[in-house]
């Protein structure tokens, strides 16, 4: 990531959506206005509700936040914090051109707005091509999160935070007072698995074998999509986000495709406001081509009878 870092700046924790969740005790008081994507990481909604803020959300466009929106709310220095997963969203799939990380980081800067930059996805991108951090432009703002669910295993639960000092302190004393400290076995599993295996070499695997089924997705959908219906192309990570035709309901659309086996996520829990009635969110990293061919030809018909 091109970051100068010591060990001392990193936490290691239990999944990176712990980190989530010590954030939010430590920083987020109730009112405290927390800018946040629309559609948002629904885990992280979850989450920092539990610690009442109010939620200011920026709509996400195909380069990422929208530059207006984005000054808006952090004009004024009114956000405690901005929460965004630059590359790979979840849910959408999209990732920040280099130019729009630059725009918000100068809006940023200057401000005493915490950005929390979450790289769940980071490692899991279909090019070569890779854009600076926010940490890279705001180091001493920026809380940076990652996961070894996406590239190892999520049931080993280990993630890692990279802070600064003062707020690494905090977040020890808030890390022993939720569950004392990580399990040991899973990270001497974790590191001896590192010291053995090319981590590299395994990452670039798993992105081949997404990268064909991202593939093997959007060209099901060129073929079999109705009219109306757009989706994103993501460069990584592990979702592509739909948008239906106008008047057909997400929910409907969820209920109908399960009875024919297909499960496809509704859009509403993504969003801090009402939104999200005419979106899904479709997976490709959790079945092999043939079953995405099916599943999308599936849904088709779902879609085709619902929007008829
Ligand atoms: C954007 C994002 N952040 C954090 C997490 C939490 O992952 P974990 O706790 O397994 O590291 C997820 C899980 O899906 C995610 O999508």
């Amino acid at each position: 990531m091109g970051l100068d870092v010591s060990p001392e700046e990193i936490l290691i924790t239990n999944g990176s959506q712990q980190c989530l969740d010590l954030i939010g005790k430590i920083l987020i008081y109730p009112g405290d206005r927390i800018a946040i994507e629309r559609p948002g990481y629904l885990g992280a909604i979850q989450v920092f509700s539990l610690y009442e803020p109010v939620f200011v959300p920026i709509e996400l466009q195909s380069g990422g936040p929208d530059p207006a929106a984005f000054e808006m709310a952090i004009a004024g220095d009114t956000a405690k914090l901005f929460y965004g997963i630059p590359n790979s969203q979840n849910p959408s799939g999209i990732t920040y051109s280099e130019k729009r990380r630059k725009t918000c980081a100068d809006i940023l800067a200057g401000t005493r707005t915490i950005v929390v930059e979450d790289d769940a996805y980071g490692e899991l991108r279909f090019s070569d091509r890779s854009y600076p951090p926010f940490k890279k432009y705001l180091p001493d703002q920026t809380l940076l999160i990652g996961s070894f669910s996406k590239i190892v295993a999520p049931g080993m639960r280990l993630g890692w935070i990279c802070t600064p000092q003062l707020i690494m302190d905090q977040l020890v004393v808030a890390k022993q007072a939720s569950d004392l400290h990580s399990n040991i076995l899973s990270e001497r599993i974790a590191s001896r698995y590192l010291a053995d295996t090319n981590i590299d070499a395994h990452i670039r695997k798993i992105r081949g074998v997404y990268r064909e089924q991202r593939d093997s997705m959007i060209a099901a959908m060129q073929n079999d999509m109705p009219e109306g219906v757009t989706w994103t192309k993501p460069e990584g990570g592990m979702f592509v986000w739909v948008t239906l035709p106008a008047g057909c309901s997400s929910m409907e659309v969820f209920t109908e495709a399960l009875k024919k086996q297909v499960a496809v996520l509704p859009g509403i829990p993504f969003y801090v406001d009402d939104g999200g009635t005419d979106t899904l969110r479709l997976n490709f990293s959790s079945s092999d081509t043939e079953r995405i061919v099916e599943g999308i030809q599936r849904l088709d018909r779902v879609i085709r009878s619902l929007a008829a």
